[in-house]
């Protein structure tokens, strides 16, 4: 049997700094066979040091060596096993995108270059866009967020932005509450209260769904800015009255914001713009390539209907067209992509320069290599593998909701609790065998 990747036995490595001894160098020079100059002579004074590197390790060549070779061997890879993190493993994580991420051309293009010398770069971002635009359904797209919390709250915030337009101050500040489910992600909540809105929760009917009763009773105070609905739920489950949803949500003057993280289960089959949805962001790290786990970086992008497109982040890639307002045929042919800062409704920025780039990359390089069709097969390919779970795990483990699962699972330890057995002895055992996450997202304890 393989067994899993354990802590290396070096995790007490010191820090560099620590293994400093005063006198010890990394580099040895041969003697001088030429006349000293004086400094000043060779490096300006402006340019000179004074400090003498203070708090620069004294080091020797082999500490550096073996130091840095020894943090090097934790990294996980995927040459030592699977990307952990439960749902977000159902995709696949091509080693061709790690390779166009290195292309030097854009991994070494300074943030800062001037436009006209990073024409391939932006046409990298504008491109991904019509894509993730094609594929959401939703027109309006910033990449900027540098993960999916991070896409939340930018798409609560352009709600917010659209509201305030649209209801001005007085009519705006009476709109303060955000809907979330309680089979929402976690971090929904979080994105709603750090946008100023005051969380309230809709209760979860006996199928693991949004109960549309509650939620149509929470619309009827005239107070709801919008709802945030995570699809397939956190339960794994397809909202499928989201149509619906949506309907109730409008009529009550709200937007409907969706955590698209879950991506994976519908892609290329059913896009969030034709049901209705207004906001959405999306985890390139988890449904277009990109390893996600361990802490990042990731990217969220956030897409959105025409109506929202003028509250989206600045700067917004845009192709000029000849004809297209403020065109200028003497550069704009040589150089039509541009990061346009004119859209005075905008929220603004949220992020140094255009996002965490190489996640573009990485998804733009999975899109293209999969192909419409591809990409379907890879969403079917996820529902399949979650329902595979399923049918290997029914006869164990009690699973709360009878609905067929979309991208992940969940079932609940009531037969083991009921023999004492640990919950987290049933989640690693599941992490072994499975390949799940060391996160427990699969069981939850004492669910009823
Ligand atoms: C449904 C859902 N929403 C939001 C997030 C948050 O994404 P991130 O961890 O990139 O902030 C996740 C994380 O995977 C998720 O699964």
């Amino acid at each position: 049997m393989i067994s899993k990747v354990t802590t290396h036995i070096s995790h007490n490595e010191q820090l560099i700094f620590e293994r400093s001894q005063p006198g010890r160098a990394g580099f040895s020079l041969p003697p001088l066979d030429v006349g000293e100059s004086p400094l000043d002579e060779i490096i300006p004074s402006q340019f000179q040091r004074e400090d003498d590197l203070a708090g620069v390790p004294e080091v020797t060549e082999v500490d550096v060596v073996r130091h840095f070779t020894r943090m090097s061997s934790w990294n996980y890879s995927i040459d030592q096993g699977m990307y952990p993190l439960g749902s977000c493993t159902m995709k696949y994580n091509s080693r061709l995108n790690e390779k166009v991420a290195r292309i030097a051309g854009f991994a070494n293009l300074h943030p800062l270059a001037a436009e006209a010398e990073s024409q391939g770069a932006l046409q990298v971002i504008y491109e991904l866009q019509q894509h993730l635009a094609e594929i959401t359904g939703l027109p309006g797209i910033s990449l900027q967020p540098a993960a999916g919390a991070h896409g939340e709250m930018t798409g609560i915030l352009i709600i917010r932005g659209f509201i305030d337009a649209r209801d001005g101050k007085e009519g705006s500040a009476k709109r303060r509450v955000m809907l979330i489910p309680d089979s929402a992600h976690g971090t929904n909540p979080a994105s709603a209260h750090l946008s100023g809105f005051t969380v309230k929760t809709i209760r979860s009917t006996n199928e693991g769904l949004t109960d549309l009763d509650h939620l149509r009773e929470l619309c009827a105070h005239g107070d709801v800015a919008g709802l945030m609905l995570t699809n397939p739920n956190t339960l794994g489950l397809f909202e499928r009255n989201i149509k619906e949803i949506c309907r109730i949500v409008h009529d009550a003057g709200g937007l409907v914001y969706m955590d698209g993280a879950n991506m994976n289960a519908l892609v290329g089959i059913a896009r969030p713009g034709d049901m209705g949805v207004d906001v959405i962001h999306l985890n390139l790290h988890k449904t277009f390539s990109t390893p996600h786990g361990g802490g990042g970086p990731g990217s969220g992008p956030c897409c959105c209907t025409k109506d929202l497109e003028p509250f989206l982040p600045v700067p917004r890639i845009v192709r000029t067209q000849s004809g297209s307002d403020g065109f200028d045929s003497a550069t704009d042919n040589a150089a039509p992509f541009k990061a346009n800062f004119d859209y005075p409704q905008s929220i603004g920025r949220v992020k140094a320069f255009f996002g965490n780039y190489g996640m573009m990359l990485r998804a733009l390089a999975y899109i293209l290599t999969h192909g419409y069709d591809g990409l379907r097969e890879a969403t079917e390919a996820a529902v399949l593998n979650a329902r595979y779970i399923t049918h290997g795990l029914t006869s164990d483990y009690e699973k709360p909701f009878a609905a067929p699962p979309m991208h992940e699972v969940v079932f609940t330890d009531k037969r083991q609790a009921r023999r004492s057995q640990w919950e987290d002895r049933n989640s690693i055992s599941l992490s072994t065998r499975c390949a799940q996450s060391p996160a427990k997202p699969s069981i939850i304890p004492n669910w009823f």
